[in-house]
């Protein structure tokens, strides 16, 4: 086997040639390499059980235990991204950066599939170094040198308006809001140095940036529009990841931004989820 680096439309590379079960020291550092490069890798056909899913994300840092996914009943280091065929709602429905409302947000999320779907349950991805690097120089001066606060509260917190609240996905799979009303909103900055890269990103995201340091939401709201829908309409610096069974897709949380489509009704999709801790952003 010959390890390959294909890239994928829009964003992101898909590695064949491997067992991630499986590397050599020399494969890792070429994977390493291409999540660094990319911030978004792709495999297919990987035969892995629960614990190689954990010994593959440990190679890039330590695990975060997730505080509001439900965990897998034997492994606490894997978070369920679950539906049912009877849910209506599914888990990250919508474009957003894993983690924003930490103070030292997490550097990717490993993702398996499990059980999939006969059709639907693809992923979204957008890249934020095209998404920063095709904003217009209007924009990108009046970003220069801004930061954004982030909150998690009106996502996972106790309100009956918060975003879990009013998804049945809030029954269940997701929990703990006592906590996710004890977490301080940080602040990062608008557009980041990426620690792993070098390269310039945008980091704002829908879900989880509810304004500008120093203003509310309402004096926000235009300028963060404009760059939601800049990242919007990117189709260009977008791909879609069709599940199969034996796929793993890699994103960075500080690179990406990403979708589940909730597109497969009455039927099941389970996934295995690591997070892997990462660092303040500057
Ligand atoms: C997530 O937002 O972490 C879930 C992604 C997916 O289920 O495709």
């Amino acid at each position: 086997m010959t390890l390959t680096i294909t890239l994928t439309q829009g964003v992101g590379a898909e590695i064949t040639g491997v067992d991630i079960k499986a590397l050599s020291d020399g494969e890792f550092q070429a994977i390493h390499q291409a999540f660094a490069d990319h911030g978004l890798i792709f495999f297919r056909d990987q035969d892995t059980t629960e614990a190689d899913h954990i010994a593959f994300a440990e190679r890039f840092g330590d695990i975060n235990i997730n505080r509001f996914f439900g965990a897998h009943a034997d492994y606490p280091q894997i978070a369920m991204v679950a539906k049912e065929p009877g849910d209506t709602d599914n888990i990250g429905g919508g474009w957003h950066t894993d983690h924003s409302y930490d103070f030292e947000p997490a550097l990717g999320s490993v993702l398996v599939a499990r059980d999939l779907p006969d059709s639907g349950g693809d992923t979204l991805f957008a890249s934020m170094y095209t998404a920063y690097e095709t904003l217009d120089d209007e924009l990108k001066a009046a970003i220069e040198g801004r930061n954004a606060v982030h909150s998690g509260r009106h996502i996972f917190g106790e309100g009956a308006d918060t975003h879990y609240n009013q998804s049945d996905a809030g029954k269940g799979r997701i929990g703990n809001a006592a906590a996710a009303e004890t977490l301080a909103d940080p602040v990062h900055p608008v557009v980041i140095t990426h620690p792993l890269s070098g390269k310039k990103a945008l980091y704002v995201n829908p879900a989880f940036t509810v304004s500008f340091e120093g203003e509310t939401r309402e004096q926000s709201a235009p300028l963060m529009s404009k760059l939601f829908a800049h990242v919007f309409g990117g189709e260009a610096f977008h791909t879609r990841f069709k599940w199969q069974p034996g796929s793993i897709a890699m994103w960075d949380n500080r690179s990406t931004w990403h979708w589940a489509l909730n597109d497969y009704q009455g039927q099941r999709r389970i996934m295995h989820r690591i997070t892997i801790e990462g660092c303040a952003l500057n």
